[in-house]
């Protein structure tokens, strides 16, 4: 038996690496034919005549499909709107209309990925295209004011409180800076992905997503079926970041398509598809103006945002969330603006909203503490605060001070000269030591677990909830092993298959907060229908063989604190359900101190991150192996998201001009040095039992502007764009 106080490795690394681990792509039912799409090359118009003759006639095309009646096929819905599947609510192949360049126009289905491709190639389109605007200041982009669109509704509303305007203009420091942010796009290692497969009346759909959830539901709406007739399985999502999180509109025309086939239909999305075709993380414009006394105490802030969406949704933002809420500052108002562009919908990209509103908060920070002459550490010291500043409310926890004091102890922090370019290394290059913090909320949704103890020693648990490469199996496997004091590899542990438990979206860094909330109850559970005490080990065999079945199962549905039923109700119709950051009594949230040292040579102005030290408070750190390559690897994007990674709108056709990871720059292992990691492991006492906040989204809030402020510190030269490009150094 393993050792428990021996780290639990990640239980599904040995599959990983020997390559038994099985994508969605990996599915091969026999007779499985392969799909592409046919993107539109237009940025916004109509499609006035469609030519498939060539594509027909290349050899093993099986069906080229183009319009489809409305009687077929609906509108996913779009969530946001209040109720809906997709990750925006366009259906394509409804009408004739162009909404964004990429958009699909056509399907083709062949006997083989080649003549697929090839066909969808000579699918022949004639259209009128009209004007796009796919920028911010385009002319044609409609900007309007998100708590109006969406009275009511809490999350999207402005944030005041006290009276922010007053008291920045009375303040004796201020700055007040407008930041630039360009749009971002996903680009997991695995593609999306899809094997469709109708077994009768039955359909079932092998995706790489997050929500199998909502694809299920979302097919069954958009196909007018019943949800029960529909599966959706994935047990591994080779990296998914927000792209995956809900229905993609592909889905149902491979579904029509393999139904009027009678066979199997496969696709997988080409990498240039899925820059022009699915969310991104939204360009967004923000005037951040914050006020101190002379000793550098925040007096106020008003953050003023405007966002990306599409003409067809609105992708509502919600950027001034943690400006409100890092430090303790009186004053605040946080207002939103929505711009209407000809896009695909925008939608979650790792934290989403929060990367951007610490770089602007945190390089706001930095400057105010130079304007005071303090030390940029000392001085977020002493705006810390023990509660939210905008419900009045304790936080659940907050070791942000913690972080700070430790990860400069780490750093190595108190060898610092403030002047900027005081600092060199011996081949003459500068060196910069900036810091910044970070907050992310800590939300929780409904969850279910099921778990199984058979008179042999055997136990499975399905859970709701997905596995993307962040160690939620690792997670599981771990709790129920402690728990019963029994090998984590000996679990059985199901994710992300709605025949075994419902599924409910896994973003938001909820995951693990959801799954081992369900998880630590049904072990509870177990142990009263075993008989055994409420905690120690158990001799699972001996305590079911007692019991005189051979086999017991148990079943536990929690909610996130203060959650009602129809929370649970939302879960089993795959809608989101997720709860936070304020709860009844309290406000939760994951923090976050990062300092990070820059080496930039003088002569060529390239930069690299030699160093960064994280300290994170996640709560409780449920799979210590795992969580530690979630910080590493949020890090990473950081120095990417920092100083690479950035899609370039083309102005004239729609659609982004670097849609390839040739053009689309994102870092490689030797853009990357030192990465030191320290967890707080401090138990969260009100968010769940075991203790948890999210890890995924705080590890890569703060890393981008503690590399502007080391940036700043090196060259003395302030940043309000991202990327950070070697024409902004020289
Ligand atoms: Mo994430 S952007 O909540 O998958």
């Amino acid at each position: 038996m393993r050792d428990p106080a021996r780290p639990v490795p990640r239980v599904d690394a040995a599959d990983k690496v020997t390559g038994r681990t099985r994508y969605s792509a990996d599915h091969r039912p026999p007779g499985t034919l392969h799909a592409m799409l046919v993107p539109a090359s237009i940025g916004r118009g109509r499609v006035v005549r469609l030519e498939t003759e060539a594509a027909r006639a290349v050899p093993g095309v099986r069906l080229v499909l183009t319009r489809l009646d409305a009687e077929q096929v609906r509108s996913p819905g779009f969530p946001q709107s209040g109720y809906g599947y997709g990750f925006q609510s366009l259906q394509p192949l409804l009408d004739d209309r162009v909404a964004y360049r990429g958009q699909p126009i056509a399907l083709v289905v062949a006997d083989t990925l080649v003549a697929a491709v090839e066909a969808a190639g000579l699918v022949d389109a004639r259209y009128e295209a009209e004007p796009v605007a796919v920028t911010l200041d385009a002319e044609g982009a409609e900007t309007v004011v998100q708590a109006e669109e969406f009275p009511g509704i809490r999350r999207f509303a402005d944030i005041e409180v006290g009276d922010a305007d007053t008291a920045f203009a009375s303040s004796p420091v201020q700055v007040d800076m407008t930041f630039d942010f360009g749009p971002q796009h996903h680009a997991p290692m695995e593609l999306l992905a899809t094997v469709v497969e109708w077994h009768g009346e039955r359909l079932v759909v092998h995706e790489s997503t997050q929500n199998t959830g909502a694809v299920k539901h979302g097919l069954a709406k958009v196909l007018g079926i019943d949800p029960a007739r529909i599966e959706v399985i994935c047990p591994q999502a080779g990296g998914s970041f927000g792209q995956k999180t809900w229905l993609q509109p592909h889905v149902a025309l491979l579904a029509v398509a393999a139904a009027r086939l009678g066979r199997p239909v496969k696709f997988v999305m080409p990498r240039k598809q899925t820059f022009l075709a699915t969310s991104f993380r939204p360009a967004s414009r923000h005037r951040l103006r914050l006020g101190a006394d002379s000793s550098g105490r925040l007096l106020a802030a008003i953050h003023e945002t405007r966002s990306q969406t599409s003409r067809h949704d609105l992708f509502a933002s919600d950027y001034p969330s943690i400006t409100a809420r890092l430090y303790g500052i009186g004053d605040f108002r946080g207002t939103q603006h929505l711009t209407r562009t000809d896009v695909p919908t925008p939608g979650f990209m790792r934290a989403p909203f929060e990367h951007v509103s610490a770089f602007a908060l945190e390089s706001a920070v930095d400057e105010i503490a130079y304007a005071t002459g303090r030390d940029p550490v000392a001085l977020r010291l002493d705006n810390d605060t023990a509660t939210d500043p905008v419900t009045g409310n304790p936080f659940s926890s907050r070791h942000l001070a913690e972080c700070l004091r430790r990860g400069s102890a780490m750093f190595g922090w108190a060898a610092r000269t403030a002047e900027p370019g005081s600092m060199r290394d011996e081949d003459g290059a500068l060196v910069g030591w900036g810091v910044a913090a970070g907050a992310y909320r800590a939300s929780a949704a409904p969850g279910v677990a099921r778990l199984r103890a058979d008179a042999e020693g055997r136990i499975a648990v399905d859970v709701t909830g997905h596995e993307m490469g962040q160690g939620l199996y690792t997670a599981v496997a771990r709790t129920v092993a402690l728990d019963l004091g029994v090998p984590a590899d000996g679990i059985r542990v199901g994710l992300g298959d709605t025949r075994s438990a419902p599924q409910h979206l896994t973003a938001g860094s909820w995951g693990t907060a959801t799954a081992l909330a369900a998880v630590h109850a049904a072990l509870r559970e177990l142990r009263t229908r075993l008989g055994v005490p409420d905690d120690g080990p158990v001799d699972v065999a001996a305590a079911v063989a007692a019991t005189g079945r051979p086999e017991v199962a148990v079943e536990a549905v929690t909610r996130a604190p203060g959650q009602s039923v129809q929370a649970v109700d939302r879960l089993n119709a795959g809608l989101s359900a997720p709860a936070g950051p304020e709860y009844r009594g309290f406000s939760a949230f994951s923090f976050v101190a990062h300092f990070a040292e820059v080496r930039v040579v003088v002569e060529t102005g390239r930069v690299r991150v030699s160093r960064v030290v994280s300290v994170v408070d996640c709560g409780r750190v449920a799979s210590p192996v795992t969580a530690l390559s979630q910080i590493r690897g949020g890090v990473v994007w950081g120095i990417g998201a920092t100083l690479r990674e950035g899609s370039e709108p083309d102005a004239r056709y729609g659609g982004f001009v670097n849609a390839d990871l040739a053009d689309y720059v994102v870092p490689v292992s030797s853009d990357i040095g030192r990465i030191e990691v320290a967890f707080i492991d401090e138990p969260d006492p009100l968010l769940n039992a075991p203790g948890v906040k999210g890890a995924g989204e705080i590890a890569f809030v703060g890393v981008a502007p503690a590399i502007a402020n080391a940036l700043h510190h090196a060259t003395g030269r302030r940043h309000r764009r991202l990327p950070i490009r070697l024409e902004d150094i020289l």
